[in-house]
């Protein structure tokens, strides 16, 4: 039987922003997601009285909402990258250390990768060095700092984020804000900052020149390994002077450029990564009636054009036919049930765009082979 909510839990706000400050980081770092409840026989379930239903369907419609984040090959390739730049970083002379841009398109999980990983990073810290983050240390220690840029963002903007992120003071010039971040993260022994939406620094902006100068400026000045996100980086101040002229900026001397993309099926290492994905993702799902890998063997394929093999949409598909297979009551996440979801108008467009394509190119039937197919009973499925 389930037991009553802990006293307070009304109170407490579940969910996740983005981290502003490093009291939001650690909280992230800290971050337990919803346990994934124990689900008793369907017999006792279905004997449940409203309430005590309701309160375990709760649970488990918050664990569906926050469902696993899986390792993708893609976030196992940047976690060796960014924990070996970092290792090279660590005590490389002064001046502006390499790093890292991780460039590609809206919703692949940029800004999930960066914070699966520097959070991974920073748990081996508090696991290696525990002396560090001890309340007795003069100052805090935050190994990570998370800036996520403004759109238009101004070379100030930028100062006061950092500032609010370490809480040091925000008034004053740009220089005076700058010389006390500066500081502080020298004290904090800050060893990795992110960048997330580096595409904010507009290159048709005066001021988008302007802030590349400003983290070139506060990489050169503060002992840190940079890893910076956004979308069509190729064409950014930091990488490009853009106009006429086409040169490569500073920044772009530091910085390597690596592409992240959507899932592909193009190859079988390709289509055994995307299933891998959904296997981790169906493996989370906790329904009376889903038949095991139903998703991974028979729906890959459909869910790939379904997605576009974006792991935002995958996500968000799994993750709300869960709750709705709950609350309807069908306790699993079938074909008519994921068909119900309307996903981001983006997403739905490129499915309609790949439903069309197949109708216009699809074999007109012939009676004889649609009546084979009748005989057979093949299942419509993907693999
Ligand atoms: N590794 C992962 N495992 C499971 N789900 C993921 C993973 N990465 C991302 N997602 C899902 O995709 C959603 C969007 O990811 P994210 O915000 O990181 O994308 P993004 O590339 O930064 O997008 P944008 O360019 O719009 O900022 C996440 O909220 C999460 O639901
Ligand atoms: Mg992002």
């Amino acid at each position: 039987m389930m037991a009553p909510p802990p006293e307070g839990a009304d109170f407490l706000h579940p969910g996740l922003a983005e981290p502003r400050t490093k009291e939001d980081w650690f909280a992230y770092v800290f971050y337990e997601p919803p346990p994934r409840p124990v689900l008793p026989p369907h017999s006792v379930y279905l004997a449940m009285n409203e309430g005590e239903r309701r309160r375990l369907n709760r649970a488990r419609s918050q664990y569906h909402s926050a469902l696993v984040l899986a390792w993708t090959p893609a976030v196992q390739h940047f976690e060796a990258e960014i924990f070996e730049l970092l290792d090279a970083n660590e005590y490389a002379p002064p001046g502006a250390r390499p790093g890292l841009l991780i460039d590609g398109p809206p919703t692949v999980g940029k800004s999930t990768l960066v914070k699966m990983i520097a959070r991974k990073f920073e748990r081996q810290l508090r696991e290696d060095y525990p002396g560090r983050f001890s309340p007795d240390r003069l100052g805090s220690y935050v190994p990570v700092v998370y800036i996520s840029l403004a759109d238009q963002v101004t070379p100030k903007q930028i100062s006061v984020a950092f500032a609010r992120y370490l809480n040091t003071p925000t008034g004053g010039t740009k220089e005076d804000i700058d010389h006390h971040i500066l500081t502080a993260l020298k004290a904090c022994g800050t060893q990795l900052v992110i960048f997330d939406d580096l595409h904010f620094l507009d290159c048709s902006h005066k001021e988008g020149r302007a802030s590349n100068d400003h983290i070139k400026y506060l990489a050169n000045h503060a002992p840190c390994t940079i890893v910076g996100t956004g979308v069509d980086l190729e064409d950014s101040p930091l990488l490009s002077e853009g106009g006429a002229s086409g040169r490569t900026t500073q920044t772009s001397g530091r910085f390597s450029r690596q592409e992240l993309g959507t899932f592909a099926l193009d190859t079988e290492a390709d289509a055994l990564a995307w299933v891998a994905v959904i296997r981790s993702l169906e493996g989370a799902l906790e329904l009376y009636r889903h038949e095991p890998e139903r998703l991974t063997r028979h729906q890959w394929k459909y869910l790939h054009e379904r997605t576009g093999g974006s792991i935002a949409a995958l996500h968000t598909l799994i993750r709300r036919s869960a709750v709705r297979a709950v609350t309807r009551g069908t306790e699993a996440v079938t074909r008519e049930v994921m068909d119900s979801i309307v996903l981001s108008h983006a997403h739905e467009r490129g499915y309609a765009k790949v439903l069309e394509l197949k109708n216009r190119t699809a074999p007109k039937k012939t009676p004889r082979a649609s009546r084979a197919a009748g005989k057979t009973g093949q299942a419509v499925t993907d693999g």
